[in-house]
Order: C-alpha cells, then sequence, then structure tokens
C-alpha cells in the first residue's frame, strides 16, 4: 500500500515515523516547503524524545519520504492519513479549514480508489463532509473512502504510546475499509476497536474530556483537602488504588494546558451546544481549570499581601515536562498576573525559552540555570515537573535565595525535607510549611 501523511505537526510526523518502523513506506507531506526541507536533512521541526533518530533510520533504510509536492504525495497513494490542525475558533468550536483544504487539494491530484483516514480530532460528523468534499470534486470511477482513525499519543512520549497505546480505533461505515487501516496497524500488535464513524469521532473527545475531568476533579479535592487538613498525595493514592478509578491523571496541580485537552473540550462544549444539549459537567470542570491556574498566584498574594518589586523566580514554563509547547501553560498566567501586580520576574526552563522570550521579550528576565534563576530571590514558583528541577535540593534552593519561600505547584518536595531544611513550602493539596 503507498501510505501518505498530510501535516507534519507532531501527530503527522509521529505517525509517518512509527508506521514507517514497522516496515510500511511512508510519504510524509506538507505544504510548508521550509519544514520538509528541515525534515530530509533529518531534522524535526518539533521536539520530541527520540523522534529524530526513528526519522534519520528511516531515511536511511528508504521506507521515510519527505514531500511539499502535492502531486507526488497524492497520485499514487492508496491509503491518506490526514493529520493536520485543528485549532479553536474563537467561540471554542474547531476549525475544519486546514483539513478541508487537504481535503479539495487530495481531490485535484488523486487518480484511484483512496481510504482518507482522518487523524485530527475533528467534531462528529466531519469525516462524512470531507469524504463527501473530496467524492464530489472526482470522477464518480474513483471511489472514495473515509476512515476516523484518532490519535491518542502524548507529547513527550509519543513514541512510546504510538507502539504501547491502549487501543487503536478504527471507525468505518464499511467493514473492508476498516479491515485494510487494520492490517497498517498490525505489527504494532494492538487492541482494536471498531466502530462507525461518528463513534470513533465522539470516542476521542470523550476520551479527552474524561482525563481532564479526573485532573479538575482531584484537583477541586486538593482544594479541599487544603482547607480539611488532609494530603492529597495520600487522597490520590487511596482513591487510586481502586481499579474502577485508577491511578493514572489523579496528580493533583496547577491545572491542565497543551494543545489538546483545552482546545478539545471546548469544542465538544460547543458540538453540545449544536445538538442542544447542556454539558453542565464539561462546563465545570473548564472552569475549575481556570481558577486552579492562578492557585499559585492567589497563595503569594495570600502570604506577601503586594507582590509589588518582589523579585520571583519560575521555574518550568512548559505546559508538562519534557515537550517544548508552552500552549495554555500555567506559567503563562501566572507571568501575567505578576507583570499586572508590578513584581520583578526571572524564568528558566530546560527548552522553552525561546519560545517565552518571543511573548514576553524584556518584560522578564531569562536565566541560563535554575540555580541562575534562584539567584537572590524571594520567591520562587515551580510550574513544570521537569526532573531537572524535581532535582533540585532544597538546601540548595534554600542557600540561593534571599527569602526560601517556594510556591509548588506540582508537589515536587517532600514537606518533612521541606521543614527540615527552613523552607517555607506552599504546595498544592497538602499542608503549607511555615517556618
Ligand atoms: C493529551 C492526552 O493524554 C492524549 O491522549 C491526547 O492525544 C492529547 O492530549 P498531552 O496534551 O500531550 O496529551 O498531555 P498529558 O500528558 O495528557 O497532560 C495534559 C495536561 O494535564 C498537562 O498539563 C499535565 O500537567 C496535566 N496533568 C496530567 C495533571 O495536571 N495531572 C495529571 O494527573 C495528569
Amino acid at each position: 500500500m503507498n501510505i501518505t501523511i498530510t501535516g507534519t505537526g507532531y501527530v503527522g510526523l509521529v505517525t509517518g515515523a512509527c508506521l514507517s518502523e514497522i516496515g510500511h513506506h511512508i510519504n510524509c507531506y506538507d505544504i510548508d516547503k521550509e519544514k520538509i526541507s528541515m525534515l530530509n536533512q533529518g531534522i524535526s521541526p518539533i521536539y520530541e524524545p527520540g523522534l529524530d533518530e526513528l526519522i534519520q533510520r528511516n531515511i536511511d533504510k528508504g521506507l521515510l519520504t519527505f514531500s511539499s509536492d502535492p502531486e507526488d504525495a497524492y497520485r499514487n497513494a492508496d491509503c491518506i492519513f490526514i493529520a493536520v490542525g485543528t485549532p479553536a475558533n474563537e467561540d471554542g468550536s474547531a476549525n475544519l479549514t486546514f483539513l478541508e483544504k487537504a481535503a479539495i487539494q487530495i481531490a485535484e491530484y488523486i487518480t484511484k480508489d483512496i481510504i482518507v483516514v482522518t487523524k485530527s480530532t475533528v467534531p462528529v460528523g466531519t469525516n462524512e463532509h470531507i469524504g463527501r468534499l473530496i467524492q464530489e470534486r472526482v470522477s464518480a470511477s474513483i471511489k472514495v473512502e473515509v476512515v476516523s482513525n484518532p490519535e491518542f499519543l502524548r507529547e513527550g512520549t509519543a513514541i512510546h504510546d504510538t507502539f504501547h497505546g491502549d487501543r487503536i480505533v478504527i471507525g468505518s461505515n464499511n467493514e473492508e475499509t476498516g479491515k485494510r487501516i487494520e492490517e497498517i496497524y498490525a505489527p504494532f500488535q494492538l487492541p482494536i476497536v471498531h466502530t462507525d464513524i461518528r463513534s470513533a469521532e465522539m470516542i476521542k473527545y470523550a476520551s479527552n474530556s474524561f482525563l481532564a475531568l479526573k485532573i479538575s476533579f482531584i484537583n477541586e479535592i486538593a482544594n479541599l483537602c487544603e482547607k480539611a487538613g488532609a494530603n492529597i498525595d495520600h487522597v490520590s493514592t487511596g482513591v487510586g488504588l481502586d481499579r474502577r478509578i485508577g491511578r493514572q491523571f489523579l496528580q493533583a496541580g496547577i491545572g491542565f494546558g497543551g494543545s489538546c485537552f483545552p482546545k478539545d473540550i471546548n469544542a465538544l462544549n460547543h458540538i453540545a451546544k449544536e445538538f442542544d444539549y447542556d454539558f453542565k459537567i464539561l462546563k465545570s470542570l473548564i472552569d475549575v481549570n481556570h481558577i486552579q491556574k492562578e492557585r499559585l498566584f492567589f497563595k503569594a498574594k495570600e502570604h506577601f499581601g503586594s507582590l509589588t518589586d518582589k523579585r520571583t523566580t519560575l521555574l518550568g514554563l512548559t505546559f508538562k515536562p519534557n515537550t517544548d509547547d508552552i500552549r495554555e501553560a500555567a506559567s503563562l498566567q501566572l507571568i501575567q498576573d505578576l507583570l499586572i501586580d508590578g513584581a520583578k520576574i526571572t524564568v528558566y526552563d530546560p527548552i522553552a525559552m525561546p519560545k517565552v522570550e518571543k511573548l514576553f521579550g524584556d518584560k522578564i528576565s531569562y536565566a541560563t540555570s535554575a540555580e541562575q534563576a534562584l539567584e537572590g530571590s524571594e520567591a520562587a514558583f515551580i510550574l513544570t515537573e521537569w526532573d531537572e528541577i524535581k532535582n533540585l535540593k532544597l538546601a540548595d534552593i534554600k542557600v540561593k535565595m534571599s527569602d526560601p519561600i517556594v510556591f509548588d505547584g506540582r508537589n515536587c518536595f517532600n514537606l518533612d525535607e521541606a521543614n527540615k531544611n527552613g523552607i517555607q513550602y506552599f504546595s498544592i493539596g497538602r499542608p503549607a510549611v511555615k517556618s
């Protein structure tokens, strides 16, 4: 089978690299010529652990090619995976412009029967729409089949997730087409869920929303723990050991960010509205997450009264570790809050400094290490649990800071340790350590 992947973002690139790793010939297509030229030199335009090596290995084997020529990408394709972005419109709905453009271009160049597989997260009914867009533009002798095949990979562990995912969802209204896509994935030996197109589209939104719900729920329990004198670490463990609930996604913190959860949850809310359904839990979890992102700021305000001219440090700026992605990261909200309050801000992140500098320029200062960022600081905020940050010694933090006061949004440190080291330590859902 000749397989083309359209869109070389996280999903497209990882899918292309992983499918070539299991032996398929994959042609990755993107309209962005600069990206394709980088990829042809074996350089990944995104930061994802292990991806550069995977790409280079399969280029060398002749299994992975990159092209910005639509004719080359589509003319001989038997199957086209679409993995273009579906960003949010202002009203929260999914913007399908890139997807529709890709479909129209596909119609222009295909020469034979085709299976179009959508990996992008799209509202219920979109695949049928895409199928129509293509079919009505090609000769009636060309059969166009569409398949919804949502992606569940996480940034930072995307390759592992592709090889060891919990399931592969194949939504098709034609059994034979579904089986052909199953064959492509067979070497991964993962459970396959065959379903209809609309259910597959819904599975993606339901999964992401449920995971986000778990996070907002545990964050609310954490906030209550603080008031009630309980400890969220113990509560999460006790709750998560119930196999009906499960331990994952019960890590309390400063809310979820990234390119998927916030966007997909708002999109599902929009879908619900369109079907005239009032999705109350969904609206609440969105509200909870907004408030949670400001928890550390409010804790600091409560502690200091005013933050004007306070020398503050932010450690970790990405929405989670092992990615350079700062989209919807809690750090961005905190920087804005601190700037409004007149604080002096120094930030450090192992990877994302250039992206943050692009946004805030000389309004804030940039350190080259966590230690340098902490020098002379009066309040340190921990926002991302990078290993480098978790492995800092509290004794060293104390020496570097002029006033050792730490607001930890990721519960990286042990309360006893903070106590022993004489650090004032405020975390999420655990008693404050006030020396
Ligand atoms: C998510 C889904 O996990 C993935 O299946 C989907 O395909 C894309 O969206 P991703 O956005 O890469 O993946 O990150 P994920 O690891 O799920 O974390 C999302 C956010 O939730 C992060 O900000 C993280 O810090 C936060 N989180 C996660 C918590 O606050 N607590 C947790 O217990 C887990």
